[in-house]
């Protein structure tokens, strides 16, 4: 890739749905080039978090600025459209579930975004596409449909397509959480890598060992605040807070 990553900056992101405070002025930088494991007890916030950097989800108060973008709350939303294309070229997202076209093959699914949003030529976007595969390790796979391939293959392939949109940063959330336990390594080596290429990564995972070889900073969000955030050795061997603890004891157990 050779393109350095974007920075990610939110500042008092506050996200409420139905009157419940979900999301509570959470500050966070994530510097181009780094990769910050988000982790936390399950319904902390964690997605939502994601989800209004994406312009996913509106939100009720602060910005999220990635790169040269800036989002705001949801009254001016209609106003962050424009924003929200622009920035998610910049920044791709990948889900639990893949999100694959279940009728087209891992190549066509690598090649929609390039051709339909980026305007590249069919033969150019195959051409990306095949690279972006064989990058993934599957070249040998670029004409299966997604029910043909394993888990993590599929994952890979989504990977894939993010890529396609050359951002410079990923959001992950839990991509390895559906995956059998042999196949969550051969994700995460593809994410390692993207991290030596330089692209910002902001990763929700349980993967302890992975946020731990892999990380910069650890970043731990309970009841939609961070309540803890440093050097994943300080974070995950000496917890400062009690919950940090008994998350950790938790995911470990
Ligand atoms: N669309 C929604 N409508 C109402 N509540 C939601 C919605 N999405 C998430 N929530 C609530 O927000 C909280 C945080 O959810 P989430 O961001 O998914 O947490 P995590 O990813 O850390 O498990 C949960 O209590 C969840 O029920
Ligand atoms: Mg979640």
């Amino acid at each position: 890739m050779g393109k350095s990553g974007v920075d990610v900056t939110l500042n008092g992101l506050t996200k409420r749905f139905g009157g419940r405070t979900i999301l509570d002025g959470v500050n966070l930088r994530v510097a181009a080039g780094e990769t910050v494991a988000l982790i936390g007890p399950s319904g902390g916030g964690k997605s939502t978090l994601l989800r209004c950097i994406n312009g996913l989800t509106p939100f009720d108060a602060g910005e999220v600025h990635v790169g040269e973008h800036i989002l705001r709350p949801a009254k001016a939303h209609h106003a962050n459209t424009d924003a929200i294309r622009r920035l998610r070229q910049l920044l791709g997202m990948i889900f639990q579930d893949f999100q694959l076209f279940p009728h087209r093959t891992a190549l066509e699914n690598v090649i929609e975004a390039p051709i339909h949003v980026r305007g590249l030529p069919r033969t150019e976007a195959l051409a990306l596409g095949r690279r972006l595969l064989e990058r993934v390790g599957l070249a040998d796979r670029a004409d299966f449909y997604p029910q043909q391939l394993s888990g993590g293959q599929k994952q890979r392939v989504a990977i894939a397509r993010a890529l396609a949109m050359q951002p410079r940063g990923l959001l992950c959330d839990e991509i390895t959480s559906a995956l059998d336990p042999e196949l969550k390594g051969e994700v995460l080596d593809v994410l390692e890598g993207l991290k030596r290429d330089g692209l910002t990564l902001l990763v929700v995972t349980h993967e302890i060992g992975f946020a731990r070889r892999a990380a910069d900073r650890v970043v731990v969000l309970a009841e939609g605040r961070v309540i803890e955030e440093g050097p994943p050795a300080e974070v995950l061997d000496r917890p400062r807070t009690e919950r940090t603890r008994l998350f950790l004891s938790r995911v470990l157990g």
